[in-house]
């Protein structure tokens, strides 16, 4: 009696302090998940421009993070960090979307051409007000590729420029013949036309980027469509042609990608655009207070959650517009801009959007990257926000130090998924159950790669119970699975300068028997595994 009165209560109170501290108490496993993967059904394929990033000149996402200046202490290679280099080659990043954002319709090429010692200082009024050195330019953003072995997506200027410079800009970089533009790109160090794979039609024209109405913005996206030309022969046709994505969704109002398609439709000869974009983020709480990015519990960990699921039906939306306008799927679904977004780190300068990036965020990583490939047959890019040391990053950095985030490691474990088969997969995915809130517990998705192997991406939500996946695989004789997971002790886990591992992907296992596998999915994790 004394014993259990006692006992009950302490019991109560660690639970209370577990929580509280982010560090859940283990509950009993939900019932099995069942999974069927149609391996012999491969469908769309999964463009790998769906793992994009977004690098904009905002806080330390260019300048200190990638950009440190050929006389840096920090090894560099003509400038460019190389520690940041060698962690995106692991990565594998398709392309890098630049230099906005909202900084894009701010920015004017010709300051960011020519001998660095002579280029303007200018200023960077959205963010932050600080002074803008245009030490990172055309040359440096595709020096920069060229090392990351990535495509280029340039946003051009439509809010305050003129068609006239963008199109200038254009000629300057993917000419071939001997434009006095092209000389001058020789001149800086670069003779053979540079390749630039996307343009962006401006940036959030309905917001920072002009606040221009629907139909306002389609008339100036014509313009520019039909002059900023792509004159670099190998890009002028075929599967290497420059694709041009049109500003779409605001975060709450389609007219825009209405009205875009719809010009699209009755378009005629001289103009083209081939994707619209999406901007969503993730926002826990609201605008105004969004939570903090670090030193939460399950509460944080599930309005996070609960507020990234909106994802799915944003795509749905926008989805269903563009089938009305184009049942066969000719444009594309480009979501340029998602991720989640809190307040900032206390102590930083709140317009450098500095966050910590915690499991939590490498579980809506991999939500999102999930249902981006299971609309792979809209959804055809996708750049998280932003690539290095703003919002969701890959990397932060610090002088010297430089740390692999959370979501870093999702990024790397779902390489095999790049340019792979869809194939199709279904589930119950359970509930997981906070407070008033019932998300789904389990997420899945499966495709082939190239070389015909089968690969499975797993998530258990549940921030406290285990889930047993039972998959079962149509059309192969599975006899075992193993791969990567991805978990931590709390919800808010991290890696820091002091302990870079914390959040690290580890060696796991499926067990096979009779041609089926099961898996054991601690709480809150990732994993992905190649069956074989
Ligand atoms: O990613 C930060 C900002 O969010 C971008 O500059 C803008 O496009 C969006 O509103």
């Amino acid at each position: 009696m004394i014993r259990g009165s006692i006992l009950k209560p302490m019991a109560v109170l660690a639970t209370v302090a577990a929580m509280a501290s982010g560090r859940l108490p283990a509950q009993p496993a939900a019932p099995p998940t069942r999974l069927e993967v149609q391996a012999n059904r491969p469908g769309p394929t999964i463009n790998r421009d769906i793992f994009g990033q977004f690098a904009e000149h905002l806080g330390s996402g260019i300048y200190g993070g990638i950009w440190v200046g050929p006389g840096s202490p920090i090894p560099n290679v003509r400038g460019i960090r190389s520690d940041v280099v060698q962690a995106l080659r692991a990565i594998q990043v398709p392309n890098v979307r630049w230099p906005g954002g909202c900084f894009g319709d701010n920015y004017h090429w010709r300051n960011g051409v020519g001998p660095r010692a002579q280029r303007p200082a200018t200023l960077n009024p959205d963010w932050g007000g600080v002074i803008e050195p245009n030490s990172f330019g055309t040359e440096e953003y595709f020096d920069f590729l060229g090392q990351i072995g990535a495509d280029a997506f340039i946003s051009e200027n439509v809010g305050s420029g003129t068609v006239q410079e963008a199109a200038d800009w254009f000629e300057y970089m993917t000419s071939d013949k001997p434009t006095t533009l092209a000389k001058q790109r020789a001149a800086n160090g670069h003779p053979a036309p540079y390749k630039v794979k996307y343009l962006g039609l401006g940036n959030e024209s309905w917001g920072c980027g002009g606040a221009m109405s629907a139909d306002h913005y389609v008339e100036e996206m014509k313009r520019f469509a039909r002059y900023t030309r792509n004159y670099n022969p190998v890009q002028q046709s075929g599967s290497e042609a420059m694709k041009k994505i049109a500003v779409g969704w605001d975060s709450g109002n389609s007219d825009y990608t209405d009205a875009v398609m719809k010009a699209w439709k009755d378009k005629v000869w001289s103009w083209d655009v081939d994707g619209v974009s999406l901007h969503g983020y993730t926002i826990p709480n609201s605008w105004e207070k969004k939570g903090p990015s670090a030193g939460f519990g399950e509460d944080e960990y599930a309005k996070g959650i609960q507020a990234t699921l909106k994802m799915k039906d944003w795509i749905a939306r926008q989805s269903a517009i563009m089938d009305k306008y184009d049942p066969d799927k000719k444009v594309g679904l480009y979501v340029d801009e998602w991720g989640i977004w809190t307040d900032p780190d206390p102590g930083t300068n709140p317009g450098f959007l500095k966050q910590q990036n915690t499991l939590r965020d490498a579980i809506i990583a991999a939500l999102n990257l999930n249902l981006f490939m299971r609309n792979a047959d809209r959804v055809r890019g996708a750049n998280i926000a932003q690539m290095i040391n703003v919002l969701q990053a890959m990397v932060l950095t610090d002088g010297p130090k430089m740390v692999l985030t959370s979501t870093y490691h999702v990024y790397r474990m779902y390489v095999p998924f790049h340019d792979a088969a869809l194939v199709p997969v279904s589930f119950d995915p359970g509930t997981y159950a906070y407070r008033d809130s019932r998300l789904p517990r389990v997420d899945a998705v499966a495709a082939r790669d190239s070389s015909g192997r089968l690969w499975l991406a797993m998530v258990n939500v549940d921030a406290n119970r285990p889930a047993s996946v039972a998959a079962s695989f149509a059309g192969i004789d599975a006899r075992s699975a193993t791969g990567d997971l991805l978990t931590a002790a709390t919800v808010d886990a991290h890696n820091s300068f002091d302990r870079p591992g914390a959040v690290a992907p580890r060696p796991f296992a499926g067990r096979a028997s009779g041609g089926a596998i099961r898996f054991d999915l601690p709480p809150k994790s990732v994993a992905v595994v190649q069956v074989r």
